[in-house]
């Protein structure tokens, strides 16, 4: 990670997570001891880590917006709401997307995009006070697409087929509980990204056409980065989930804006 122009060697603790059955017995902090001793053994004494809960004491504070693709569906489950003067065949319309992405060059990135993609995410990222330093195989660890995990994107150049934008979200299903007709919550995830030649916003507006192809109820996306750029004119709503950014054993010296941090976890 780099906090502003200092690079520190940091741990990304993610997945925490204890049976039902065993919950509120106090065994998420003996896991996170032991997390911790773990990773001080591998000689590394800083963490990032996010969490829906306030604790001692947040990076930053960022808000969920949720892009609905599927409104029937997240209105049934109780997802989302009919507002006023709203109505079933309205919100279909409302959220309706055209069928085909509209950038040119829009192709899903392989293998061989790794070191184009990290050049350009590094650079993207160098504009935000905090963010992860990434090298080639951070790169083709989260980033390359997986099926059901992780899906990237990148525009390349017709004429000079050079990598200039990039984007990328992550699958997390959700159960639906006391649903007769549903068992699971399809949700799509803002990953990285990157604009150099088409505009963010359109790029973003083509993830959305690919989510909704691959069949995801909601896009959601937290308000880091450029991300308020685009969250309100593509139709996304507030969330009522803050999501707390977290570092372990660094202090900042001053607070931070939602907007100035370039960290995204899976
Ligand atoms: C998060 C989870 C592991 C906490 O376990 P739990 O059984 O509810 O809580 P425990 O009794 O073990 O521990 C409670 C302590 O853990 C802390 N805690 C709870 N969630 C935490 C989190 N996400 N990160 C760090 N600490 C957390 C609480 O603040 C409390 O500590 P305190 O009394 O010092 O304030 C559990 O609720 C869970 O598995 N949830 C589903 C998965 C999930 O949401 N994971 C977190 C993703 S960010």
């Amino acid at each position: 990670m780099r906090v502003r122009d200092q690079v520190v060697k940091m741990a990304e603790v993610n997945f925490l997570c204890v049976h039902k059955k065993l919950r509120s017995m106090r065994l998420a902090p003996v896991m996170i001891k032991e997390v911790t001793r773990r990773i001080h053994l591998e000689n590394v004494w800083q963490a990032a880590y996010t969490a829906g809960v306030l604790l001692p004491t947040p990076l930053t504070t960022s808000q969920y917006w949720h892009r609905t693709l599927n409104p029937k569906k997240l209105i049934d489950v109780g997802f989302s709401r009919l507002g006023e003067r709203m109505t079933m065949s309205r919100a279909i319309k409302l959220y309706k997307l055209p069928t085909s992405t509209l950038t040119t060059g829009l192709r899903k990135m392989e293998l061989r995009d790794v070191p184009a993609v990290t050049k350009l995410l590094r650079n993207y990222l160098s504009q935000f006070a905090v963010a992860p330093e990434f090298d080639n195989n951070d790169v083709e660890h989260w980033l390359v697409p997986r099926e059901n995990v992780v899906d990237s994107y990148l525009v390349e150049s017709q004429v000079t087929h050079e990598i200039t934008d990039f984007f990328s979200f992550y699958t997390l299903p959700s159960s639906i509980l006391h649903s007769q007709e549903y068992s699971i919550l399809k949700a799509a995830y803002n990953f990285y990204y990157v604009s150099t030649s088409a505009p963010l916003l359109q790029l973003m507006n083509d993830a959305l056409i690919i989510a909704k192809q691959k069949d995801f109820d909601v896009f959601n996306a937290v308000d880091v980065m450029e991300n308020e750029s685009f969250l309100k004119e593509l139709k996304f709503g507030q969330g009522d989930g803050q999501l707390y950014y977290y570092l372990y054993n660094y202090r900042l010296s001053w607070p931070l804006k939602p907007s100035e941090l370039g960290l995204v976890l899976l």
